[in-house]
């Protein structure tokens, strides 16, 4: 990285980053997925696939997490065929990233003038009615991971110092999430998810006290997410999927490697929800509803 590019500025990093994928694609996404742990199958719905690795990106760290392969995938999804970017492979804190770090993906989503974001994320379910396969809209969350990504100097073209949370997932997005769920046949829950910083899981007296300060999931993801986007007006949803129950809901314990079997599994369903959410959002005519500037 030269000298130069280290004294930019946040904003500009992100502009730079995202020029480079603007430059590999014919036209914008409308839509933006992020793929959690074991959820990388996702792609396999998207025809004419452009695959971006995130180690061609400038100013993009390189994820270490099993399950996570780090590229974003652009490509074409549902009836309408709405051009849709996934990223496969997030950041995480327990990596060692400062939040800032961690979110600098959604900045670049931001950048490359996107306004809607689909977050998801395999968690652990405090709910006892929330078993392994369970799929969940998330109502709302807990940051417990001890910072905020928006912490430091604020940068007013991104959004304003002290962003209102109080709707951080779009009841528009979550009541689509539900018409589609509802006509697909498949079950999906409602929940709170509390966002701890990990990497280890919690112990039972954790759990017991997530669930007292009315946690349905936990997870290790997400949450810095979904407050850098609502911070510069992207309007979200985010669904989790339940692989394990969390510690001491029952006498199992936990391997990461069951979760990402689980997330194989429970894939195709909310594949399946995430395309319904995105025929809805774009109308027969291709239009987004995404309130999306179409220059800036
Ligand atoms: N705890 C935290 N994060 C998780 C879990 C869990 O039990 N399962 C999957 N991600």
């Amino acid at each position: 990285m030269s000298q130069v590019a280290n004294t930019l500025s946040l904003y500009e990093k992100a502009g730079e980053a995202a020029d480079s994928i603007r430059e590999r694609i014919s036209d914008l996404p409308d839509i933006a997925v992020v793929l959690g742990s074991g959820l990388g199958i996702l792609v396999d719905q998207l025809t004419d696939r452009v695959i971006i690795p995130y180690s061609t990106i400038p100013h993009f760290p390189i994820p270490s997490v099993e399950g996570h392969a780090g590229r974003f995938v652009v490509g074409r999804i549902g009836q309408t065929g709405t051009s849709v970017i996934m990223l496969q492979g997030r950041f995480h804190h327990y990596e060692g990233l400062d939040l800032e770090t961690v979110t600098f993906p959604i900045r670049v989503l931001r950048r490359l003038d996107l306004r809607s974001l689909i977050l998801t994320a395999a968690t652990g379910a405090i709910h006892p009615d929330l078993g392994p396969g369970s799929l969940i809209c998330i109502s709302d969350h807990l940051n417990l991971i001890g910072a905020n990504p928006l912490r430091g100097r604020n940068d007013e073209r991104f959004g304003p110092r002290f962003p209102d949370m109080s709707r951080v997932y779009s009841q528009r997005y979550r009541s689509i999430a539900a018409e589609v769920a509802n006509e697909l046949g498949i079950v999906l829950h409602n929940g709170v998810y509390a966002c701890l910083p990990g990497p280890s899981y919690e112990t039972p007296a954790e759990i017991r006290m997530l669930r007292t300060l009315g946690a349905d999931v936990v997870g290790m993801s997400t949450v810095p997410e979904a407050i850098v986007a609502r911070h510069c007006g992207i309007e979200v949803a985010a669904f989790a999927l339940a692989t394990n129950f969390a510690a001491g809901v029952t006498e199992s314990t936990i391997s990461h490697e069951e979760g990402v079997e689980e997330g194989r599994k429970a894939g195709p369903a909310l594949g399946r929800i995430i395309k319904g959410i995105v025929d809805r959002l774009v109308d027969a005519e291709g239009a987004p509803h995404t309130k999306r500037p179409r220059s800036t």
